[in-house]
């Protein structure tokens, strides 16, 4: 059974996640557009960063309207990515790394120029027209419901040929999938057997809590707490569209699909609060293995509202479930950007130090940061659709930054977004030697958390002291390690509640203070982090 397997501790319970943004890692061919072959003679720098795990956002047959996420083959590689053999050797070449491949999975929506969309719209009475979600004009002619998409405005389209509006939650390029169709379900097992077939070691989720909507299509109320700066899809509260209590019932068929292999994982893209994303363990563990927790890219950046929010996702993870952190992605700002440059050190010893599966995202091991990007290069359509309002994610999403050559070293071609102007500095070449590099500093860590069971299986317990810190303990058998973190600026003592914790200190934002002996009050600068191993 499922549950006496998750207590075992296995590879994606024990590792790190890598995310690859496959257009930004690296360009192998000079098209300015990074491809299989780049990542794949990448591995070697990943290898020795330290990670155990990549995910790579999507590498398939696409128009690219939204960059991947419109999926016109789910069983193919773009000709600008490479060819399946391309991918056949990057899968091999992981694994004879010892690392783990997962590819993301794009459920909720396919492209329109995908062959099940072309017959679902030919006609009303084609077999494939149930496979998306069409319906009649209200009596006036108008949308059906006012329902929007993610993406700016209405998440309906009109279909002028068969009369009807098909629903879209993102792009009208990325028309919906229904569901609710056996039909449907079945073809996209298909292709996570496809997949898994090929020995991949898991899938990330593409928004799956939008996978079910009300079958009843109710509007969704308006929002009392919507503000004029926030994306216009925030005008109403998305309660009949998203987050149904069915899509449990699909989450649990795609978990029966990956049980099916040894060892594979079940990740969950999902934004909800906590009571609701860890819903998605499903009933007795038969969900996902890790419903993506993106409590670290959303919560403000202060001790005491972070440790809360950690104490109560620990307390609302059922058992037999396990946690996991995300400190950034392909849609958010990147974390040296969100935090401050003062604050990511002290951002990645968090992630690297709490209790679960920790997933960082391609250039924060090097503390790239959002790149502006001037109006008349903006190429995601989440920031064309809506000018005003600083929704692009362009800037997190530029080239990864290798040498100070030109370019970076990640093309040879013109880069399809641009460097920001200070990669001579900031890039893998100049920081791998350098003691005091954000590089140098997240190996250390991702290597003293892989070597210490207390920091990657081990239990956690929060430590209650000032404001400023965040701090708590993990422990495995008879090693504890006490972890304080400075989420401000300012320097200020820590002094545990009714506890003396002695110890050493075996890492640190700042190495000048490892190997120090530490007793009761402890003084911590501002924006510093250290972890102690206790007596
Ligand atoms: C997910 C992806 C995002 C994409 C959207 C639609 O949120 O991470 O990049 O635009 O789904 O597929
Ligand atoms: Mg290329």
């Amino acid at each position: 059974m499922a549950n006496k397997q998750e207590q075992e501790h296995l590879w994606w319970h024990e590792g790190v996640i890598y995310q690859i943004y496959p257009r930004s890692f690296q360009d192998s061919d000079g098209d300015g557009i990074g491809d299989l072959k780049g990542i794949i003679s990448r591995l070697d720098y990943l290898k020795w960063l330290g990670v155990t795990a990549i995910w790579v956002s999507p590498i398939y047959p696409s128009p690219m309207a939204d960059f991947g996420y419109d999926i016109s083959d789910y069983c193919g590689i773009h000709p600008m990515f490479g060819t399946m053999g391309d991918f056949d050797d990057l899968l091999q070449q992981v694994h004879t790394r010892d690392m783990k491949l997962i590819l993301d999975l794009v459920p909720n929506h396919t492209s329109n120029e995908h062959p099940w969309f072309q017959e679902s719209k030919s006609s009303r009475d084609n077999p494939k027209r149930d496979w998306y979600i069409w319906k009649d004009p209200a009596e006036d002619g108008s949308e059906p419901n006012n329902w929007l998409s993610v993406f700016g405005g209405s998440g309906w389209e009109w279909d002028e040929n068969t009369q009807q509006y098909y629903y879209h939650a993102f792009l009208k390029e990325q028309p919906d999938l229904n569901w609710r169709n056996p039909e449907v379900q079945e073809a996209i097992f298909d292709v996570m057997r496809f997949w898994l077939d090929k020995g991949i070691d898991g899938f990330r989720v593409d928004v799956m809590w939008h996978m079910i909507k009300d079958d009843k299509f109710r509007d969704n109320p308006p929002n009392p707490d919507y503000k004029e700066h926030m994306s216009t899809y925030e005008k109403v509260v998305p309660a009949y569209s998203t987050d149904q209590p069915e899509v449990h019932d699909i989450v649990a068929k795609m978990r029966k699909v990956t049980n099916d292999y040894d060892a594979r994982v079940l990740i969950g893209e999902i934004y909800l609060p906590i009571h609701r994303l860890v819903t998605y363990y499903g009933h007795d563990n038969t969900g996902v293995h890790l419903p993506f927790n993106f409590m670290l890219v959303s919560e403000d950046w202060d001790a005491r509202k972070l440790s809360m929010k950690i104490d109560e996702y620990e307390g609302a993870i059922p058992p037999g479930g396990w946690p996991n952190w995300v400190i950034g992605n392909h849609d958010q700002p990147r974390i040296s950007s969100r935090v401050g440059h003062s604050q990511s050190k002290v951002a990645g010893m968090l992630l690297l130090t709490l209790r679960g599966t920790p997933t960082m995202y391609y250039g924060d091991e090097i503390g790239m940061r959002d790149v502006p990007i001037p109006p008349e290069e903006v190429q995601d359509p989440q920031g064309l659709n809506m000018p005003d309002k600083d929704l692009s994610r362009d800037p997190e999403r530029t080239p990864m930054q290798w040498d100070n050559s030109e370019n970076a070293g990640f093309t040879e071609g013109k880069p399809w977004l641009r460097l920001p102007d200070n990669f001579r500095r900031v890039n893998v070449e100049v920081q791998r030697d350098d003691n005091f590099s954000m590089l140098t500093y997240y190996r250390r860590l991702i290597k003293l958390r892989q070597e210490e069971p207390a920091l990657h299986i081990g239990d956690y317990a929060p430590v209650v002291s000032k404001d400023s810190l965040l701090s708590f303990i993990r422990k495995y058998e008879d090693r504890q390690f006490l972890i304080i973190l400075n989420l401000t600026h300012k320097p200020c003592l820590f002094r545990a509640e009714h506890h003396t914790y002695k110890g050493k200190i075996v890492l640190a934002t700042d190495p000048e203070r490892e190997g120090m002996q530490i007793e009761k009050n402890i003084s911590i600068s501002g924006d510093e982090g250290i972890v102690v191993l206790l007596d």
